[in-house]
Parts: C-alpha cells; sequence; structure tokens
C-alpha cells in the first residue's frame, strides 16, 4: 500500500496547483490525477450534482488502487464533504488546511476568501474560520469567471482581460481591509501572480493547493503510508474531455521537465 500512488481529483485543471506542490513536498510519490475537463465548471451546478461529480471521480481514483484521495477542489470540498466518511482510503479537501493557514497568517483579523459561487454559498470557510476564532471578519466573494479565464489559458499575469476581471471582483474585498485571502478554488494559484499584481505584495495570498498538499503529506505520514522508494516517482493524468487544453496549461503550469501522460476517458462509467 506505501507504493500506491496519490489520487488527486479537481474538475479540471485547477488541482494541478495541488500536484505541483505535492511533487515538490514529495517527489518520490506516484501520483495518478483527474480532471473532469469534459464538466468543467462545477462551481455553478447544484449541490446534488456536485456530490454525484465527486463520488464519480473518487471511483476513478480507486479503480488505479490509490492509497489516498485528494479533492483538489474548493467546491467539491465545500459542497460533498460526505465523501471523507464514504472512502475506503485516507480523504482530504481542500477548506481545513486553507482555513488553518489562513487565521495563523492575518494580522488584522480580516480575512477574504474567494471561490467560485457553490463554495462562497456554502460558506464553508467563513463557517470554518468562526468555528476557531468568531472575532475574524471574513469577506466572501465569489469568481465564476476565473475558472473558465484559467481553462482557457488566460493565465498571463499581463493580460488585459485577466486583471480587469480580478480588479472587478476583488474590489469589494480590498475596500474591506482584508490583509489576507483565501484562494478558496484550487484553479486561483494559476494565476496567482495577476491577482498579486491587483492587490499588491501586502497583501497575503493563501494558496489552497499547496496548504493541501503540506496537510496530505502529514496525513499520510501519521497512516505510516508514505513511500519507502528512493527513485522519483511518475505523474499519470486522465480528463474526460480532448487533453489538448489541458496539455498546454499543464505544461507551462507544471513545467517542461514534468515527464507525463494524458489520457481522455469516459468518467460515466464510474
Ligand atoms: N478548482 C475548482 C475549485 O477549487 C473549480 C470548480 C469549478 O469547476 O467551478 O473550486
Amino acid at each position: 500500500m506505501k507504493n500506491a500512488p496519490i489520487g488527486v481529483f479537481d474538475s479540471g485543471l485547477g488541482g494541478l496547483t495541488a500536484v505541483r506542490q505535492l511533487r515538490r513536498i514529495l517527489p518520490n510519490e506516484d501520483i495518478v490525477y483527474f480532471g473532469d475537463t469534459g464538466r468543467v465548471p462545477y462551481g455553478t451546478r447544484s449541490n446534488s450534482t456536485i456530490k454525484r461529480y465527486a463520488m464519480q471521480d473518487a471511483k476513478f481514483l480507486l479503480k488505479h488502487k490509490v492509497k489516498m484521495v485528494i479533492a483538489a477542489c474548493g467546491t467539491v470540498s465545500s459542497v460533498a464533504s460526505n465523501l471523507k466518511n464514504d472512502l475506503p482510503v485516507p480523504y482530504t479537501g481542500v477548506v481545513s488546511p486553507t482555513c488553518f493557514a489562513a487565521a495563523k497568517k492575518t494580522k488584522n483579523k480580516k480575512i477574504g476568501v474567494i471561490g467560485t459561487s457553490a463554495t462562497i454559498n456554502s460558506h464553508s470557510y467563513r463557517d470554518l474560520i468562526h468555528s476557531f476564532d468568531e472575532s475574524i471578519e471574513v469577506v466572501e466573494q465569489d469568481c465564476p469567471l476565473f475558472v473558465p479565464l484559467v481553462e482557457s489559458g488566460f493565465i498571463d499575469k499581463d493580460d488585459p482581460i485577466t486583471r480587469l476581471t480580478i480588479e472587478r471582483y476583488l474590489e469589494p474585498v480590498m475596500k474591506a481591509g482584508v490583509d489576507t485571502i483565501i484562494l478558496g478554488c484550487t484553479h486561483y494559484p494559476i494565476i496567482k501572480k495577476a491577482i498579486s499584481a491587483v492587490v499588491g505584495d501586502s497583501v497575503k495570498l493563501i494558496d489552497s493547493g499547496k496548504e493541501t498538499a503540506i496537510y496530505a503529506a502529514k496525513i499520510l505520514k501519521e497512516n505510516d503510508l508514505l513511500t519507502d522508494r528512493t527513485a522519483k516517482g511518475k505523474s499519470e493524468f486522465y480528463v474526460s474531455d480532448t487533453p489538448d487544453g489541458f496539455e498546454n496549461v499543464a505544461t507551462v503550469f507544471l513545467g517542461d521537465n514534468v515527464e507525463h501522460t494524458v489520457e481522455q476517458i469516459n468518467i460515466e462509467l464510474y
């Protein structure tokens, strides 16, 4: 079991932000990634649809005999919290690790949370932060255009469309005087540089992909599930739509030196 792969899924490319960090922290682990590019975005869908999709995604990973499932998706983590109890292997979403990191970082106790509409409507991040510190002000904002921007490759920090969209969504969050912003959707770290250019260096951006990778490493260690192999791990990527768009952004985002294969699968079979 120790040498089985780690399973990671997202509605599309966003979960790569967790994969990138996992590869940095745990370079010898094998990773199986599923991006549901044929059904992205999840964040504008009903809770029952998101739960059904999430279970199919997890089942696909379990077919690959993964030792852990990571829902590298703010939307699934917010809406389908049942996964934790329904899977036969350790599981984590992105909400808890990210909230803990943000609460530690804020100095003025004002945190912004940005995410998909489903995530923001669930108030998952706000409620968890308030469960351990009610005095923290949480300013929530959904940014429904960010996921399509990233999936379409508008990820350059100097792209005027990306910049304008960020400015429009983040204006109320910045007006509230937050010193920390949770990137509550795993797609958002892909445009982290563009977000930072708008909000300025003094505002700390909490990367849900990164915090989740750190937390997943901790869970694997606690369960004695870290690989004992010494060679570099392999990554396999699966998508539910044509791999071309995924391949382009994945290469830019993960770096050229990441050896990988991308294959299209039919997720409705799971
Ligand atoms: N990366 C997903 C998230 O973290 C995007 C959800 C969507 O597809 O709308 O929420």
